[in-house]
Parts: structure tokens; sequence; C-alpha cells
């Protein structure tokens, strides 16, 4: 079974309690269980990791390069500062998907670059948690194409 590796960074441990009139309501657990859940009907492995440390992220994604079919990554703050985690994505050869809960165009300027978008196939941005479901259903429709490597591999 194909596995898809789910990688969250700094702060995204405290959602739910973290800005809720920006992030909402829904916790990052809640988030990961219904991805789970999401991946088992599709036939896809989750992987869903968080952690607050951009070294770890990095080497999530080298770990990913062995045992991951696709990346989904919200990689929070480190977005718009990170050229390591660029870096280490642009080492990765499949699909990639940048999440974010609240849209970052909408909000403070320091906030609409992202590093990742460089190397990302795609970016979802404002829809909350569904963003995570919807990056898995794109992920499971991609990885089932014999040539799915022919709409994704322009990056
Ligand atoms: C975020 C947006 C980032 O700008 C912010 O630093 C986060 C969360 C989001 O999911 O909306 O921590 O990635």
């Amino acid at each position: 079974m194909a596995v898809v590796f789910v990688l969250n960074g700094p702060n995204l441990n405290l959602l739910g309690k973290r800005e809720p009139e920006i992030y909402g309501y829904t916790t990052l657990a809640e988030i990961e269980h219904g991805l789970v859940a999401a991946g088992q009907a599709m036939g896809l492995g989750v992987d869903f990791r968080q952690t607050n440390h951009e070294g770890v992220l990095v080497d999530w994604i080298q770990e990913a390069r062995e045992k991951a079919a696709g990346i989904i990554i919200n990689p929070a703050a480190f977005t718009h500062t990170s050229v390591a985690i660029l870096d280490a994505l642009s080492a990765f050869s499949g699909p990639i998907v940048e999440v974010h809960l609240s849209n970052i165009h909408k909000r403070e300027p320091f906030r609409h670059h992202s590093y990742v978008s460089r190397v990302a196939t795609g970016v979802i941005c404002g829809l909350g948690g569904s963003g995570y479901q919807l990056a898995l259903r794109w992920m499971a429709e991609t990885l089932a194409e014999p040539d799915a490597g022919a709409h994704w591999s322009p990056r």
C-alpha cells in the first residue's frame, strides 16, 4: 500500500486552542483521525506527524524519499522562512501538496510569500481542516493513475 506523509510544522499542535478565530476549533488529532480513516477507504497509508523543529521536518522529508509516495505538508511559519525545507522538498521526486488552514493571502504581507510553493505540485489554503482531506483525495487519484507522473512532474 502506498504511504503519504502528512507533515505539520510549528504550533499546529495547539490547533483548537490557538487563535481559533483564524484556525478554527478542530484539533490536529481530529484532522489526523479523519485523514487516516479517509486513507483507509482510499487504500492509502497515512503517516501523520507534527513537530515544532525545522531540522526534524527536514529529516522527515528526507525519510519520505525512501518511504512515501507523496507528501502533504503544512510547514506553518517555516513556509515563509525556510530554504532548508525548500531544498529538502526539491530532493523528493513524488507529488507534494502544500496545505494551510487559513488563507495566507488574506493575512499579513509576510505570509503572502511561500518558499514551499516553488516546489509544491499544488497549494490549498483557506479551507480549514478540509484542505487536508482534499489534498489526500487528489493524492489518491494521482497515485492511482499509471501515468501519474505526466500530471505532476513539471515543477
Ligand atoms: C498556517 C499559516 C502560517 O502563516 C502560520 O504561520 C501557521 C499556520 C496555516 O495553516 O494557516 O502557523 O500554515
